[in-house]
């Protein structure tokens, strides 16, 4: 969808081929990066996404947009982000279509490209999440669609709804987020929810502690955005140093699929996991998150945990993407 706001601010923003910003609003807009946003942006996707989870919980679902159509076009595996997509247009009353159980049922098996994947799908449906293998996918998927696009994950690039969602749980679980301190724990230099949610809380006055082995390092353009805003900040690799201190732990699977060399993830995988040990040492009020699936990172025996924050995490992805939706449709 082609910006039509804020037009020399967005011209900038456009020539190092990022999405505009959304100073007036949601309505109509591309969601590719959490640089689009601002604080009044998120407390109003919160606010309507705190309305969508009482419709839910009081009556289910509700018809504000009843006779819209989502494409749900994954290019990559998704529980989550799929099927709450599909589910929070479902609760609103619109209707999917699904191109999620593997491309390899569509047209993209025979070779088509993804400008005119994109241009089909517009032609039958009012906004379209994509998630891709390749980073900036998203934003070209955007370039060539005249309907609103949302980034449900581009490759190691980034993942604005999860981040999103991971922010709405750190508000309501610990109940503000200004002074806070975040421990990342994991693969930062694949994981896309982590980039994408470092990047969200430059928005607020946090301090950021950053665990991990020395080749899954937070990239660099990442850690200078923290640099930039003069958030405190700290890298380790052991996860027991920070534990004591953090509210939010937010852990995160060594990304298989990115690793060129499979002997190098052998050597990473399975360094971290959350044990009810390790949680003996966290403070009484903090929380453990993790953008799922998990392989390992936290035993099931921390399920019990009132801190184990990741299924109502998980549960929010719902209330958000319906808020979302309405919002970028204009029904909100
Ligand atoms: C994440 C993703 O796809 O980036 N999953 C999700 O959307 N909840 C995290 C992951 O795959 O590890």
């Amino acid at each position: 969808m082609v910006a039509q706001s804020n037009a020399s601010a967005d011209k900038d923003r456009k020539k190092v081929g990022l999405a505009p910003k959304l100073d007036s609003g949601f309505y109509g807009q591309d969601i590719i990066s959490v640089s689009q946003f601002t604080r009044e942006n998120l407390e109003y996707i919160f606010d309507v996404a705190e309305e969508m989870r009482a419709i839910v919980k009081r009556v289910g679902a509700t018809d504000l947009l009843k006779g819209t159509v989502l494409a749900c076009l994954f290019y990559e595996p998704s529980t989550r982000t799929s099927s709450s997509f599909i589910a929070a247009m479902s609760r609103l009353g619109g209707t999917v279509i699904p191109i999620t159980q593997g491309v390899q049922f569509s047209s993209v098996s025979k070779g088509e490209s993804l400008p005119d994947t994109i241009r089909t799908l517009e032609s039958y449906a009012d906004i379209i999440v994509i998630r891709h293998p390749e980073m900036g996918s998203a934003q070209i998927a955007a370039d060539y669609a005249r309907k609103p696009i949302i980034n449900g994950g581009d490759g190691v690039g980034e993942h604005p709804t999860q981040a999103l969602l991971d922010l709405f749980t750190i508000k309501e679980e610990v109940g503000r987020i200004d002074g806070l301190h975040i421990g990342m724990v994991g693969d930062l230099r694949y994981g896309r929810t982590v980039h994408s949610l470092a990047r969200l809380l430059c928005l607020y006055d946090v301090q950021f502690s950053f665990v991990s082995p020395e080749i899954l390092r937070l990239p660099l353009d990442v850690m200078n955005k923290i640099r930039e805003h003069g958030l405190p900040v700290a890298e380790t690799y052991d996860v027991a140093e920070i534990i004591p201190d953090v509210d939010v732990l937010y852990i995160t699977r060594v990304q298989k699929e990115r690793f060129a060399d499979l002997a190098q993830y052998e050597e990473v995988k399975g360094l971290y996991v959350i044990t009810p040990e390790l949680m003996k040492r966290a403070k009484e009020k903090m929380i453990v998150m993790h953008p799922l699936p998990r392989v390992g990172e936290i035993s099931y025996a921390v399920d019990s945990d009132p801190r184990a924050a990741y299924f109502r995490q998980m549960e929010n992805g719902m209330y958000i993407r319906m808020a979302l939706l309405a919002a970028v449709l204009g029904k909100a």
